[in-house]
């Protein structure tokens, strides 16, 4: 049986885990101590052969994207943390900004560092008024310290800005972030040139999310191979799972990639008494929906990719047999027309019609024909849009069909929510149970 490895959360129940104080006591920033000392090429090459992958959702290479900065070009080099955390269901990285705010700046440290920026951005969700404060305040006491700043490194400057959105999905996509971080209006970008040439201020950028740079110094300090240890093949390490929805203790759990559903529910008391998992998101909302069949799929990139979903940021939302399929898609879809930026027309006018089709359908108006004009409009969307939050709000609809298409009939036959208190009839889905 699988444990769990806390790393970025070993210290999280310790009373002052966020502060500089308690971040050293643990033994922070001796790893940038250590990387400032290596030259900044070995940084990227041992972060490079540990296998660590981005965890914003595609699960990119981490070194590999930070050898694509051009050396040598003479130009500003630019590091932009993605903090945006808006998916539905995704929640980790702002508990890890609340609980371990300094392991995000000493990987800033880092991977500026080992890119050779001298300026590193943190763009974060204008919502979360208490991590912008608590992240804000870490900032000033590094500075303080002086690991921020003139010569964090003799001859080496790093100033480190952070940047509050404005609430939009959008500006989570890195180049949609980039623009908003500009001052524009976030919209995607067009790509080629993608940010590596051309990012922030048309000069080199890497983007990566908050987790991936916080998992670096524990990299640095420990070595590649006791990363390695963790995870399967492919996918290295340990990450944060998110649980949330029907079960009976919430929360973050640090473990390694591979570890299956089954397994983290048993370590964490299960689905609520008297109920049984009906369906569930392996990485967000934008990722098809998995039922109590794929239990056992490994949660790593390919595990869940060869069982036709994908990681995403690794939310788990658990919903049990008391939940109407068809009401959870249409909260998501309301969400994903509530964001599509309008850029282009698939995703602006497709999102919209979506969720007129889905709200007649929940209502158990329409005809069986209507079911498959359904995926016939969802499939002229997704991979037909601009950005893959088009794609993301077709996932919920398709995978939903493909599970539960007696549940969408039966909406029909119904005609209304078989799950409505006042229905006749009360549905108990068969769909994936146990
Ligand atoms: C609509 C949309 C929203 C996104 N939101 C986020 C986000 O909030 N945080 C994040 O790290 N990545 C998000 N991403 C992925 C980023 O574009 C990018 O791939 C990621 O920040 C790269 O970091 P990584 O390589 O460390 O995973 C989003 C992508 C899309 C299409
Ligand atoms: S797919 Fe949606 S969010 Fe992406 S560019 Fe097009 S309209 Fe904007």
């Amino acid at each position: 049986m699988t444990t769990l490895t806390p790393v970025l959360s070993a210290f999280w129940d310790e009373e002052d885990s966020y502060t500089l104080a308690g971040y050293q006591r643990n033994g922070g920033y001796k790893a940038s101590a250590k990387a400032l000392k290596m030259e900044p090429d070995d940084v990227i090459n041992l972060v490079k052969e540990s296998g660590l992958r981005g965890r914003g959702g595609a699960g990119f290479p981490t070194g590999t994207k930070w050898s694509f900065i051009p050396q040598g070009d003479n130009k500003e080099h630019y590091l932009v943390v993605n903090a945006d955390e808006s998916e539905p269901g995704t929640c980790k990285d702002m508990p890890l900004l609340m609980a371990n705010p300094h392991s995000l700046i000493e990987g800033i440290i880092i991977a500026s560092y080992a890119i050779r920026a001298n300026h590193a951005f943190i763009y974060i969700r204008g919502e979360v008024v208490h991590v912008v404060r608590r992240l804000q305040q870490a900032i000033d006491d590094a500075y303080k310290a002086g690991l921020l700043g003139k010569d964090v490194k003799k001859g080496y400057d790093l100033e480190l800005v952070l940047h509050v959105g404005a609430g939009a999905y959008i500006c989570g996509e890195e180049t949609a972030l980039l623009d908003s971080l500009e001052g524009f209006r976030g919209q995607p970008r067009l790509r080629p040139p993608f940010p590596a040439i051309a990012g922030l201020y048309a000069r080199p950028t890497v983007v990566n999310n908050v987790e991936s740079i916080a998992s670096v110094p524990a990299i640095i300090a420990n070595g590649i191979e006791w990363f390695q240890k963790m995870g399967t093949e492919k996918s290295k390490g340990f990450t944060l799972y998110s649980l949330s929805g029907h079960v009976k203790n919430p929360g973050q759990f640090e473990a390694p990639l591979g570890i299956t559903l089954r397994e983290l529910l048993d370590m964490s008391g299960g689905m609520r008494k008297g109920h049984t998992l009906k369906f569930w998101t392996p990485g967000g909302s934008s990722t098809p929906l998995f039922t109590a069949e794929h239990l056992d799929v490994p949660l790593d990139y390919e595990g869940v990719s060869a069982a036709g979903s994908m990681l995403g940021t690794k939310a788990l939302q658990i919903f049990d047999e008391t939940t109407c399929v068809l009401r959870a898609v249409l909260r998501w879809t309301e969400f994903y027309k509530h964001e599509s930026c309008g850029k282009c027309t698939p995703c602006r006018e497709g999102t919209w019609w979506l969720v007129q089709a889905m709200k007649k359908l929940e209502a158990g108006e329409g005809t069986t024909e209507d079911l498959d004009k359904l995926i016939d409009l969802t499939n002229n969307i997704a991979g037909r849009s601009f950005c893959a939050l088009a794609d993301g709000a077709a996932s919920p609809i398709l995978s939903s069909m493909k599970y539960f298409r007696d549940e969408y009939q039966l909406h029909l036959d119904n005609g209304g929510c078989p799950f409505d208190p006042s229905a006749s009839t009360l549905f108990k889905s068969t769909a994936g149970n146990e």
